[in-house]
């Protein structure tokens, strides 16, 4: 007979009769302890206070993590600019190369534990983690370490010249690929940095930390502080930043902006966004169907382009919700380290209660909400995969960014609605388009108001691809050669 652990296992997979697969947790080193990461050492908190980091899989605790104070930061940012003016901005930009690319290949070797490591603090699915998170992160590396000595190339007669020390602040969707983002150019770029990972994933930027240490990267030319808000304020406020990046929340975008106005801060900010996914009646229905599902399920649809509007041709309307269903109905939601999972946990309970206060809400607004009849288990952070019909343009779940796996949708009779029906909401970062016409696709594109727009296909991302937002989605670029410019007096 089944144990019972197999047996509740067995139980998740059931919509595929899969047996369990999970990823052995063996090759994840978990120090039970860590402290802050200034000019190349660890460093003990000067608060002497530490936060726990869990796994939102099972609550369970993973390690005690120190909390930054003002003294910390200004200690990091002191490091940040005794690195930058005594040594980084003197070392050749080929030397600096170097180092990013030793960053990139040991993230490569290290890619398995640090996979691991990023599901067990994040909740995501190791298939993601493993699959797209750290190779995209190592692949920023050798993207930006391939730039630093072809910066007069890449900004013909403008003389580009480093900035400084940035200021980076990253949330908790892609822990070690958002730090990827923000270090790589900055490096690339002649910059140093202090970067602050969000409070519940911590641990892949700690272990990028001991990378950066093996790879001997000059004391102070990275540091790493963990805590919360006030330590990511702190950061913001410091005097002695040339430059802050930050991706996470358009609350917190919009007080960074207050911040910073009227000092001399260069700003990158990627804020949230509401993304649609428009299905024309021409469009190959199953592969749109699978790119609906992969752009809000995807992680959990913690994701700032989770396409979490849907917008489908009334013609094709009745089936294209079939096949949704059907789909919804064999995705596999649980364990984040089962290789079959599809849907691992929702990264805090703080940010379960966001999404079960948007699935009332939606109710509540009258639309109709369709859950997937798996089931989850009873320990950890969980959501089905749920979308809404019925809804109306001015319902909030169509309005405001759930960061979940929930999507809205509606329908629409000719181009011009959809565009219309599109472009009404305050965000700006990407959309999605479904059709067999190319010249639908210009028109679309041209017409839509995003950052980014996929045809045919939805949440691709390569490094070499500027990534970013218009109005409350945020502004500045990321990625490619757009992302050296942030870094950059040109
Ligand atoms: P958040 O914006 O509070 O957190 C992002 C990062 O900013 C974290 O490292 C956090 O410690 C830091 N931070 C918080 N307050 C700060 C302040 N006053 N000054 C400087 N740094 C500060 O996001 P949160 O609360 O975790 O999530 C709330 C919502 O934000 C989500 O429901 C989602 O809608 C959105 N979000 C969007 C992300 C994106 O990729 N665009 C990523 C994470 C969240
Ligand atoms: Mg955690």
């Amino acid at each position: 007979m089944a144990s019972k652990k197999n047996t509740i296992k067995l139980q998740f997979n059931s919509s595929r009769n899969l047996a369990p697969a999970p990823e052995s947790k063996s090759v994840a080193k978990i120090a039970d302890k860590y402290d802050l990461f200034i000019n190349g050492k660890f460093e003990k908190p000067s608060s002497k206070k530490y936060f726990n980091t869990i796994n939102p899989a099972n609550e369970e605790k993973l390690s005690s993590i120190a909390e930054g104070n003002g003294a910390d930061v200004n200690k990091a940012v002191v490091a940040a600019r005794n690195a930058y003016e005594k040594i980084w901005k003197k070392t050749s930009a080929k030397e600096r190369s170097k180092y990013i690319y030793r960053i990139a290949r040991m993230i490569q070797e290290r890619a398995r534990e640090l996979a691991v490591i990023e599901t067990l603090d994040g909740g995501k699915s190791i298939r993601e983690s493993r699959d797209f998170d750290v190779p995209t992160a190592a692949n920023h590396f050798f993207y930006y370490a391939g730039w630093a000595d072809k910066l007069e190339y890449a900004f013909p007669n403008r003389k580009p010249q480093s900035l400084g020390v940035a200021g980076q602040i990253i949330p908790w969707n892609f822990p070690l690929l958002m730090a990827a983002w923000k270090i790589a150019p900055a490096l690339a770029t002649g910059n140093t940095v202090v970067l602050k990972p969000a409070e519940t994933t911590p641990l892949t930027a700690l272990k990028l930390a001991e990378i950066i240490q093996e790879a001997d990267l000059p004391p102070g030319v990275v540091n790493i502080i963990t805590g919360a808000g006030a330590t990511g304020a702190a950061l913001v406020n410091h005097p002695d930043i040339n430059k802050i990046a930050f991706t996470g929340s358009t609350d917190v975008g919009k007080i960074i902006q207050k911040a910073i106005a009227g000092t001399n801060k260069k700003a990158t900010l990627e804020l949230g966004g509401k993304a649609a996914n428009i299905i024309f009646d021409d469009a190959p229905l199953d592969q749109a169907v699978e790119g609906v599902i992969n752009g809000i399920f995807f992680n959990q649809g913690h994701v700032c382009c989770a396409g979490s509007r849907l917008f489908v041709q009334e013609s094709v309307y009745k089936i294209v919700l079939q096949k949704l269903k059907d789909r919804m109905e064999s995705l596999i939601v649980g364990d984040p380290l089962d290789k079959n999972t599809d849907i691992g946990a929702i990264n805090s309970k703080q940010q379960l209660d966001v999404i079960q206060k948007y699935l009332k809400i939606g109710q509540q607004e009258g639309a109709d909400m369709f859950q997937s009849s798996c089931n989850i288990p009873k320990k950890g952070f969980y959501c089905r995969p749920t979308i809404f019909t019925n809804v109306a343009q001015s319902n909030r779940i169509a309005q405001e960014e759930i960061f979940g796996p929930v999507l809205a949708i509606q329908t629409f009779r000719t181009e011009d609605e959809a565009i219309e029906k599109a472009n009404n909401t305050p965000f700006g970062l990407s959309a999605g388009v479904w059709t067999d016409k190319g010249s639908k696709i210009f028109n679309m594109t041209s017409k839509l108001r995003a950052g980014v727009i996929w045809a045919n296909t939805y949440n691709k991302f390569d490094p070499t691809s500027p990534f970013g937002g218009y109005k409350e989605s945020g502004f500045g670029r990321e990625g490619g050669l757009h992302g050296l410019e942030g870094y950059l007096k040109v």
